[in-house]
């Protein structure tokens, strides 16, 4: 999807998944140390950026759609937090210089790539985080085409538990397939199947 459909399909006045954050998210969000940088790939609105930010961490939102992150910094203002918002494409972004400081964690909840990109994505965090930063990330899977309760209908975006290690090379992982309720906003309603990820970046 573009960076238009996007921005159209944000233009909703309610917050298509919802203002509160993700629920994986929320579970692993105490292993962060206190004060991360923190790069939330796909932000959106900004519920898992603004939920990270009341917890005492510097976030970046990144995300294409202009619409959405206008909704952001707007949760943030009523939340009376600050976020950065960084409105790029991730085809773009990933070609980008090096931030000066380092990411302490990355978070990529329910971002779609084509796989080429999504590699390319993740080597690019990869390089830009600290030894020791976290990865919190969930998708969803194949399994969930059937399902029918939110998420793409192209399987070539669905992730497979592999495509996670293949792709997030030099972190230590724990990758798990679930099967869970989700409730998060319009977009995500009921039994779903996802792949849930924790990383910890390796020493150079
Ligand atoms: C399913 S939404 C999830 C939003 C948010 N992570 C959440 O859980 O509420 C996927 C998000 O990825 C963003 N996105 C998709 N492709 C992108 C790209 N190439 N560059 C930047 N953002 C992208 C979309 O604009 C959208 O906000």
């Amino acid at each position: 999807m573009t960076a238009e459909h996007w921005d159209d399909r944000y233009a909703h006045p309610n917050y298509l998944f919802g203002y509160r954050p993700n629920d994986f998210l929320k579970d692993q969000a105490r292993l962060l140390k206190p004060n991360s940088r923190v790069l939330c790939l796909g932000d959106g609105e900004g519920r898992n950026g603004v939920y990270l930010a009341k917890q005492g961490h510097r976030v970046v939102s990144l995300d294409f759609s202009r619409v959405a992150l206008d909704k952001a910094e707007a949760l943030a203002a009523e939340a009376g937090v600050e976020i950065e918002t960084w409105h790029v494409d991730l085809a773009e972004w990933v070609d980008h210089p090096d931030p000066e400081e380092p990411w302490d964690a990355v978070v990529s909840i329910f971002v779609h790539l084509p796989p080429p990109l999504r590699r390319r994505v993740a080597e690019a965090a990869t390089r830009q985080c600290a030894p020791g930063a976290k990865l919190v990330l969930e998708a969803y899977t194949p399994a969930q085409l059937s399902l029918g309760t939110g998420g793409p209908k192209d399987p070539d975006v669905l992730l497979k538990r592999d495509d996670v290690a293949a792709d997030w090379q030099g972190w230590h992982l724990d990758v798990r397939l679930v099967e869970r309720r989700i409730f998060e906003g319009m977009g995500h309603q009921g039994l779903s199947s996802v792949v849930q990820a924790l990383g910890l970046r390796a020493a150079h």
